[in-house]
């Protein structure tokens, strides 16, 4: 068995990590193998390339949306090769919050083509991908909307990332960039519309997951 490789992508305020929690703790009641872990900062390097990539710069300089790119990547490689292909070899079911398709809309909106974005994705990744990747589709609009309302909640200085305050122009044209990914790879990545309530939405994770675990040869799915 090869295990199973599911990522998670939505944009912000899109319920993303509630879900994640969710279909981990189900996953883990089923009593699979299972490896949880994230983008960026899912190994010691990314964590110190999460602390550079989040916080705010203070030197004001302004980033080429190439150099964030490599940086994201770095991470991504250091992933892959230490966490993520050694938990499938051992057939685990590895659920990641964001993956390459992250970096296709996010730094892809910030301005790197698609032909650049698709080359170091095969210099970096050699063809390897998610078996499964779950798009929380939802209106921008909306998510800063949450977002906003969960930062005035903490008292507005927590959680708050250079992204979150980018313009919300930005945010739709990450979102029509995972939903493009969506039509054109429609075997590995899906949107499931993230309005509803979380078990609404839960549900709908499950039913594209679950079939994935029987055909993967996973039991008790
Ligand atoms: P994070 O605090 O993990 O929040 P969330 O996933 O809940 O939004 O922030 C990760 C941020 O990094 C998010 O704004 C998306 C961005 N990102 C990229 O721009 N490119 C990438 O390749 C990845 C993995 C993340």
């Amino acid at each position: 068995m090869g295990g199973l490789f599911i990522t998670m992508e939505g944009v912000e305020g899109s319920g993303k990590s509630t879900q994640l929690r969710l279909l981990a703790r189900r996953l883990e009641a089923l009593g699979l193998p299972l490896l949880v872990s994230k983008e960026p900062g899912g190994t010691a390097l990314g964590q110190e390339l999460r602390t550079l990539l989040l916080a705010p710069h203070a030197s004001g300089e302004r980033w080429c949306p190439e150099a964030e790119l490599l940086l994201f990547y770095a991470d991504r490689v250091q992933h892959v090769a230490t966490r993520i292909r050694p938990a499938l070899e051992a057939g685990q079911v590895v659920l990641v919050d964001r993956f390459e398709d992250s970096s296709r809309a996010y730094q892809g909106a910030c301005g790197v083509p698609e032909e650049r974005l698709e080359a170091l994705s095969h210099l970096a990744l050699g063809g390897f991908r998610p078996d499964l990747t779950l798009i929380l589709d939802l209106d921008p609009e909306e998510g800063l909307r949450r977002v906003t309302a969960r930062n005035g909640a903490l008292g507005g200085a927590f959680r708050e990332t250079r992204f979150d305050e980018a313009a919300l122009a930005f945010h739709v044209d990450v979102r029509q960039r995972f939903q493009a990914i969506a039509a054109r790879e429609p075997e590995r990545a899906v949107l499931v519309p993230a309005r509803g309530t979380e078990d609404t939405v839960a549900e709908a994770l499950w039913a594209q997951v679950a079939p994935r675990l029987v055909a993967a040869g996973f039991r008790g799915a």
